[in-house]
């Protein structure tokens, strides 16, 4: 496995990073996880200008221009020997003393991971998965904004290991006012009166570049859209449901908190969505 680390091409045992790396010590860097479809990577534009964007809110400079990032990924799928593949961009504030300050840090480190794409079983596309709303709130915009892409994700991961618990596939996790969010790594659309539903950005989530995809698709489509601050309740009287991420695409849910959303099965939007997501695909690819 070849990994990209600050300036060069190096082995996966090569590829190691100082105890004094910010990243590990404090959380304090920025990341994006990209898909390439036979070398050809999805949205690349948007996943870099969202990296530039986390970074940029936690004043972090990327030492590595625009320009050079399509080259460098291509790089990372060649060497790695892959078509169909999961990127990680990783940028840590870098190697620092002990202490906060990120001056302490003179160069930030940048890490890709280039690997086979993780296959979701297919049964869990047939037929859905399960979530279970979660105690824990998703951080507080003002707080730790949730379209900061961060290292620091135990936010998420507290709320995925209650998901674990209640024995549902992930987390929705709630707002401090008690609105909808999204889940541990993806946003959450639900259909409600035939409306295509998913909880605004004012209610404090990662505007996710797969979300903005369907939103587009959905429009041309004239399929009704919504979006805003929604409660549980109306979640729970959803017709359907679904995910989506970067390497889900888009993912039925059949049930939230044990009950059945709808009849229980993928419903006609969200298969149809689904399907225009596949066809449209080469649209957004870079
Ligand atoms: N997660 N919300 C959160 C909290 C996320 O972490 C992600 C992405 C999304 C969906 O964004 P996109 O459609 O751009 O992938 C929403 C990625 C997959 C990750 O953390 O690995």
């Amino acid at each position: 496995m070849w990994i990209f680390l600050n300036d060069r091409f190096v082995t996966r045992e090569q590829a190691v990073v100082s105890v004094f790396d910010h990243g590990f010590l404090y959380g304090d860097g920025v990341y994006e996880t990209l898909r390439s479809y036979g070398r050809r990577v999805f949205m690349l534009h948007k996943h870099l200008a969202r990296l530039e964007r986390s970074a940029s809110l936690i004043g972090l400079a990327i030492p590595i221009p625009e320009k050079d990032w399509p080259e460098l990924l291509q790089e990372a799928l060649e060497r790695n020997g892959l078509e169909d593949a999961y990127l990680r961009i990783t940028v840590s504030r870098g190697e620092g003393e002990i202490g906060l300050d990120p001056m302490l840090c003179p160069r930030p480190t940048v890490v890709i991971v280039a690997k086979p794409l993780p296959q979701y079983p297919p049964h869990l596309f047939d037929r859905g998965v399960s979530l279970a709303l979660v105690s824990v709130r998703r951080n507080l915009s003002s707080a730790l904004s949730p379209q900061i892409k961060s290292l620091n994700f135990l936010n998420n991961i507290l709320a995925k290991q209650e998901a674990d618990r209640a024995g549902a596939f992930d987390a929705v996790m709630l707002n401090a006012q008690g609105f909808l969010t999204e889940c541990s790594t993806s946003n959450l659309f639900f259909v409600r009166d035939g409306r295509l539903c998913t909880p605004s950005a004012e209610a404090g989530i990662l505007d996710g570049i797969t979300r903005e995809t369907i939103l587009l698709l959905a429009g041309e489509q004239a399929i009704p859209v919504e979006q805003g601050l929604y409660t549980p309740a109306v979640l729970r009287q959803a017709e359907e449901c679904f995910l989506t991420n970067t390497t889900m695409e888009v993912m039925p849910v059949r049930e939230i908190d044990k009950f059945p959303v709808g009849s229980g099965l993928p419903g006609p939007i969200t298969t149809r969505l689904r399907s225009l997501f596949r066809t449209n695909l080469s649209r957004f690819l870079d």
